[in-house]
């Protein structure tokens, strides 16, 4: 019943963002991304990935925000959060410049000390800075372990596409840095399927055309206007009604450590797009079972405010069975030859009941794999029901005015010139 009472609302805000009707409809880029895309610089990507792959150990993609998540989230969903130290070939893929820490950085360099390293610098402005200067010292890096011209080989820009004196993609032009394109009408925390993330993803090994054919078809399976049929709206429908009924929290929850950046992905896309004019759900995040023995009291017990969105992964990729110990110190010889991902599983359907019983609504959402191609549909399904929430609460979903206040008062205090 709830359910058909807001079916309306749903409707029209997916009208105005089939339409291109709504607030913020210069940034619609991505709803038809996964068919439109450029695909003469998506073979360029490739090409440039496999040289990067054969050219360096060491890749450092410099951004932040949009211009970082999408592509952890991705390489660790696809390939895990230890792929740099499991991996058997093409470079180890780290991210610098999205954070000012010193320690960070430092530690970084001292990873490239005697390997051979290319550089990724993703800025649509070309200016943020965190990335800008942390792209001066890996430059300055390469120049002096290389020289100009063979470090040139080895830096890689994706920015704004307009050639303007003073700007990042003029920089790079006139030092010979190949170029890829942030385009226009797709901000930084829709841009993971464009040049952005498909760089850094392809250059970890990732399959990128399956990314985009996972997306492709959850842009398909996603279109149909009714919100029974469409699990999307669906779940869009669910997270409104929730948070009207006074859950301010969704916390997105996944038993699988290799999800942990798509919920860092997942915390800016919904946090920036619905954050504004003192509205919106908190996200939040947690990986289980490790977080049920942290967070786990609070939310069996705690305040009434949070429902969890849980993402149900239905496979592994990999078998482990726990083994029979002759000694059972630990009374577990009932789990003796029982696979990991049962036991995984068998956490999330108890604390599922769990939670529900204590009063913590569950949206639970089924993924079949942690693939490149369910990756590219989860991305899009997000998007699509992040576009329609932010519209059913009379937001515009697709600007972050509020980031801005911080860097006024920080380039305040660094005396940046007027
Ligand atoms: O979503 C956004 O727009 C932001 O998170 C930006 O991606 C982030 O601030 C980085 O901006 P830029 O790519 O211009 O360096």
């Amino acid at each position: 019943e709830e359910l058909n009472a807001i079916a309306p609302e749903i409707s029209e805000a997916a009208k105005k963002l089939d339409e291109k009707t709504g607030e913020g409809n210069d940034f619609l880029g991505w709803v038809d991304l996964p068919e439109n895309y450029d695909k003469e610089e998506f073979d360029r990507i490739l090409r440039a990935s496999e040289k990067i792959r054969k050219s360096c150990d060491v890749f450092i993609a410099i951004g932040i925000g949009g211009s970082y998540l999408g592509a952890r989230a991705a390489i660790e969903f696809v390939k895990g959060s230890l792929s740099n130290l499991t991996k058997k070939d093409g470079p180890a893929v780290y991210f610098a410049g999205n954070t000012i820490d010193p320690d960070a950085l430092h530690e970084l360099l001292e990873i490239c000390r005697g390997r051979d390293v290319c550089i990724n610098v993703i800025s649509k402005s070309g200016s943020t800075t965190e990335p800008a200067i942390a792209f001066r010292v890996f430059r300055e890096m390469l120049e002096k372990k290389y020289g100009k011209e063979e470090a040139a080989k080895r830096i890689f820009v994706t920015t704004d596409k307009r050639d303007v004196v003073g700007k990042l993609k003029h920089f790079a032009i006139e030092k010979g840095y190949e170029t890829f394109v942030v385009p226009d009408d797709i901000g930084g925390r829709f841009s993971v399927l464009s040049a952005v993330g498909l760089l850094p993803i392809a250059v970890a090994g990732c399959d990128i055309k399956k990314m985009m054919e996972g997306a492709a078809k959850a842009r398909i399976d996603f279109a149909s206007p009714d919100v029974d049929k469409n699990d999307c709206y669906k779940y869009a429908a669910l997270r409104n009604i929730l948070m009207r009924k006074g859950y301010e929290i969704e916390l997105f929850v996944s038993y699988k450590p290799s999800f942990q950046y798509t919920n860092e992905w997942l915390k800016q896309l919904f946090g920036e797009s619905e954050g504004k004019d003192k509205k919106g759900l908190f996200p939040a995040s947690v990986i289980y079972s490790t977080d049920l023995h942290s967070l786990g009291q609070y939310l069996q017990d705690g305040k009434r405010i949070i429902f969890e969105t849980v993402i149900d992964t239905k496979k592994s990729q990999n078998e482990v069975l726990v083994p029979f110990d002759e000694e059972n110190i630990d009374n577990l010889n009932f789990l003796a030859n029982k696979d990991f991902h049962y036991v995984n599983r068998q956490a999330l359907l108890g604390t599922l009941d769990a939670h529900v019983e204590g009063g913590v609504p569950n949206v639970l959402l089924e993924l079949d794999a942690m693939d490149e191609e369910n990756f590219g549909y989860l991305v899009y399904f997000f998007e699509k029901a992040c576009g329609i929430s932010g519209y059913m609460n009379s937001v515009n979903p697709f600007d972050q005015p509020g980031v801005e206040v911080y860097k006024k008062n920080m380039f305040k205090l660094l005396g940046k010139p007027e």
